[in-house]
């Protein structure tokens, strides 16, 4: 059997990703991790596609200086919006979010538990709402299947501020504010699909169950593109044999201080530590293409 090394790149705008990390750890738990909170300009889901094209360009650029073998884009929006702009930037395999959550989602959509059958709603960002990358997804797969996707701003502050305990009663108020929009469309299956949600899930559960009188199916989108991380690395026979020592690594490019705080309710356990760096401009001091060019990376400011 063949194996690689090499770690595996997360990103998201800020904590939202480190779900998927704890998704990713937990079915490849040998796997070396390296993961990029962009902490200093999150949020993402409120921005407009250049911009968002931009920011992932530069965590993109970033791990690609730290010889990853695949990047995991642990962001719905990103995933919505630049996947085929970062895919063109390496070789590597880029994995986003969006297309694993819809596989999940269309076999759920058919549960008969108090929605209607066929029936997916989509909780995102405003630029993932917008963007409609999740809803022409499951189109695709099945023509017959309805779609709504309500865009939940709200949602991301009260993760990254730590609203998140079970039965927290404003983000309840708010979730309910969000799964009103879904009463006449009764879905059998509901994704979440901005990383930053699965840490309300409770909350939203509590919402679905006040407002709707079920909880739908719920599909969480980076713990399904970790699942499809490790399909595609066991597939192309690329997986790490043994995790060495200073695994995980966390970067962010703001505080370091605001994100341990939080981060460990995320990840479910404390972070030993994380780096503080640079990322404006990362993809432009590149010159042309970085496919292929192997980096030198001293530019870090530890904290
Ligand atoms: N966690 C992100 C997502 O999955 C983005 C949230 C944000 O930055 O607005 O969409």
């Amino acid at each position: 059997m063949t194996s690689d090394n090499r770690p595996i790149g997360i990103f998201d705008s800020g904590l939202g990703g480190l779900t998927s990390v704890r998704a990713l750890e937990k079915c490849l738990p040998d796997e070396n991790i390296i993961y990029f909170g962009d902490t200093g300009r999150v949020p993402y889901g409120t921005r407009s596609n250049e911009t968002i094209i931009q920011y992932s360009m530069d965590d993109l650029a970033f791990l690609l200086r730290r010889n990853v073998k695949a990047v995991l884009v642990a962001c719905g929006t990103v995933s919505s919006i630049a996947l085929p702009t970062l895919s063109e930037m390496t070789d590597i395999p880029i994995v986003g979010v969006v297309e694993p959550a819809c596989r999940n989602a269309c076999k759920d959509a058919l549960t008969d538990n108090g929605g209607i059958a066929g029936n997916i709603a989509i909780f995102g960002t405003q630029a993932t709402a917008k963007n409609g990358a999740y809803t022409a997804l499951i189109k695709k797969t099945n023509p017959a299947f309805n779609v709504s996707t309500v865009a939940c701003p709200m949602f991301v502050p009260l993760a990254e501020n730590g609203y998140i305990e079970k039965g927290n009663l404003i983000t309840v108020e708010i979730a309910k504010e969000y799964v009103e929009k879904l009463r006449e469309f009764k879905p059998s299956s509901l994704i979440l699909g901005c990383t930053h949600y699965p840490i309300l899930r409770p909350n939203i559960e509590i919402a679905c169950e006040k407002v709707l009188g079920y909880v739908p199916k719920i599909t969480d989108a980076g713990e399904c593109a970790a699942r499809s991380v490790k399909d595609m690395l066991a597939e192309k026979g690329r997986l790490c044999i043994k995790r060495e020592e200073e695994y995980p690594k966390f970067y962010v490019s703001d505080e370091t201080r605001n994100f341990t705080n939080i981060a460990s309710a995320f990840l479910g356990r404390s972070i030993r530590s994380v780096t503080r760096i640079n990322i404006t401009g990362q993809a432009q001091e590149i010159p042309g293409s970085i496919r292929n060019i192997s980096f030198n990376d001293d530019t870090e400011n530890k904290e």
